[in-house]
């Protein structure tokens, strides 16, 4: 068979990436003085709350109320403002083009997560949500020879993921995400993830959200 017969071509054209998983990866520039105020606000916290643990996710560390949105704090208030921008963002770049002039009103919940040596987060979703994600105030010292210490891990929804037979694709099914201080990422409430045990010195504080989404005019 010939070339004429078999002519090459731009697949690009051709290709949709269908059942997409949207996933956002965020650093938040000149975060120091903010982390600073948030890990001081959380710690405060915690000690407060000691005697009134809160288990969700967690396998040890604390976890504090879900309403920390609510708090008048000037950085719970710029966190607020940072999760908002970014959701009202990623659904400007999702929606097909005849609709960008759609408007959202977004109901955001938020909590605090602290992790000592050993505690980690088992695998779980956050029902009754569209968008959940986190935001990093400090790593702690994690303990570089420990594998996926405190590394949050995306699982892939896919049942058959392990069909793939080669590596370093679009497709992979692993996916691991350091606790960057100032990063914040943001994926759908169905992707199933986990926290692997944090092993090292100091505390790994990070707070995690839900938004609600809801349509103005509908
Ligand atoms: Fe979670």
């Amino acid at each position: 068979m010939s070339d004429d017969q078999v002519p090459d071509f731009n697949i690009r054209k051709s290709l949709s990436m269908v059942f997409a998983t949207p996933l956002v990866v965020h650093d938040w520039p000149n975060s120091e003085s903010h982390n600073a105020e948030l890990q001081h606000l959380v710690l405060g916290k915690a000690a407060d709350d000691a005697k009134n643990d809160i288990t969700r996710s967690n396998a040890g560390g604390w976890q504090s109320a879900g309403n920390l949105s609510t708090r008048k704090e000037p950085c719970i208030e710029t966190l607020r403002q940072r999760i908002e921008k970014l959701v009202t963002k990623l659904l400007q770049e999702l929606i097909r083009d005849e609709g960008r002039d759609r408007s959202f009103r977004l109901l955001i919940d938020s909590w605090a997560n602290v992790s000592r040596r050993g505690d980690y987060n088992v695998v779980h979703t956050h029902p009754n949500c569209m968008w959940s994600g986190v935001y990093y105030v400090t790593p702690g010292k994690p303990d570089p020879d420990v594998p996926y210490g405190g590394l949050l891990e995306l699982l892939d929804p896919r049942e058959a993921h392990n069909y793939i037979q080669i590596a370093n694709t679009v497709m992979d099914a692993r996916n691991f995400y350091e606790n960057k201080p100032g990063r914040m990422l943001l994926w759908p409430s169905w992707v199933k993830h986990m926290v692997h045990p944090y092993v090292g010195e100091g505390v790994r504080i990070s707070i995690a959200f839900n938004v609600n989404v809801v349509e103005d005019g509908r």
